[in-house]
């Protein structure tokens, strides 16, 4: 029987209030200084991914948490004006919706959050039947959402148990742990791995000390190695590294665009040229490409150069979700580049 949505997105959605371009860093002592755009836009990197798979033309639907105000309406109204599903969105009683500032500069960005109920998000914001409804599920900003990060992996191996794919885009933890112990083991039921470079450095550099075999991967990992932080390592081999995990890797780097490794063949694609209004959400816009074109049956270097299309044309407008293109925009852009393979 067809699944009703093709794609379940949990995790984080928020407000975010994106102002910019800033030309320095802020400064204290009550100053105000005038910017040129200030917008309230949907943001949380979940939020994102949901939006750009349904502008894509995926049936999708949401799973997470927010507040009983303002800003959860918010997020519940843009959610469905895109066609997002959000039936299970649950309504905290008590803390606030999450709320993010985000300063612009150039294509970097400040980003400030007040986490509000994304602590409260848990195992019980992920109904079974929106498991068993989707071919794909996708978890966003890991590290936002403790309570859900330490039952994540046995939510991933209730989706594969109904035939669901899995994917994760950790994004950046605040906290600069990146909490092995609890990732660890949750990478064991991750299909697709979606970090950017940085991250998947400091990932890489984080699991390698409890993973013999991705020490042994990456000499240069291992604790006792000078470079034991993972800071000197390239992209390649930081994917390298953490396919060895078991996920097929799929790291965003920036204007550089986009490898993936699974484990023995790297792949990797051109960015699509892009000028950019701002960056943000270019990561989790591009999760959402690869994540449609491996549903609509594209070989790897075909998906990574149409999730790097999604990625680039994200950044023409901005905050997340306002310059998403559609699946023909994408599959356009996408043919300017030309991926190619390594083993
Ligand atoms: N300046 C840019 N020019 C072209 N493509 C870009 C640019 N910035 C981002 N992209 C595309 O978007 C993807 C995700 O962006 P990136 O900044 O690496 O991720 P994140 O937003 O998670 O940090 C990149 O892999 C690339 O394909
Ligand atoms: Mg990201």
């Amino acid at each position: 029987m067809p699944r009703p949505f093709d794609l379940l997105v949990i995790g984080d959605a928020n407000p975010d209030v994106v102002v910019g371009p800033v030309p320095r860093a802020p400064e204290f002592g009550q100053r105000e200084q005038l910017v040129e755009t200030g917008r309230m836009l949907l943001g949380g990197s979940a939020a994102i991914t949901a939006c750009g798979a349904a502008r894509l033309g995926l049936r999708v639907a949401f799973a997470g948490r927010v507040g009983d105000d303002a800003a959860g309406a918010f997020v519940r109204t843009v959610l469905a004006e895109r066609g997002v599903d959000v039936s299970a969105l649950a309504t905290d009683p008590e803390l606030p919706t999450p709320l993010t500032t985000v300063l612009t500069h150039g294509a970097d960005r400040a980003i400030l959050t007040a986490p509000g109920c994304l602590t409260a998000t848990g195992p019980r914001d992920v109904p079974d039947r929106l498991l068993a409804a989707s071919r794909h599920v996708h978890a966003g900003s890991f590290f936002l959402m403790p309570r859900l990060a330490r039952s994540l992996g046995g939510i991933f191996a209730r989706a594969r148990g109904h035939g669901a794919a899995t994917s994760l885009d950790t994004n950046d933890d605040p906290a600069q742990c990146w909490a092995p112990e609890l990732l660890g083991p949750v990478l064991k039921f991750v299909d697709v791995l979606l970090p950017n470079a940085a991250e998947a450095r400091a990932l890489a550099a984080a699991l390698a000390p409890a993973s013999p075999e991705l020490a042994l991967a990456s000499p240069e990992l291992a604790p006792e190695s000078p470079e034991g932080d993972g800071a000197d390592i390239g992209p390649a081999t930081a994917a390298a590294a953490l396919a060895r995990l078991g996920p097929l890797v799929v790291l965003k780097d920036g204007a550089a665009g986009a490898l993936a490794h699974d484990g023995a063949v790297l792949t990797r694609t051109a960015a699509v040229p892009a000028d950019p209004v701002d960056t943000v959400g270019a990561g989790d816009s591009f999760d959402a490409g690869f994540i449609a074109a491996v549903l609509h049956g594209l070989d790897l270097p075909a998906a990574l150069s149409l999730a790097a299309a999604c990625g680039a044309l994200s950044t023409r407008a901005h905050g997340g979700t306002e310059a998403q293109p559609t699946w023909d925009e994408a599959r356009a852009a996408a043919l300017t580049t030309r991926p190619g393979s390594t083993a």
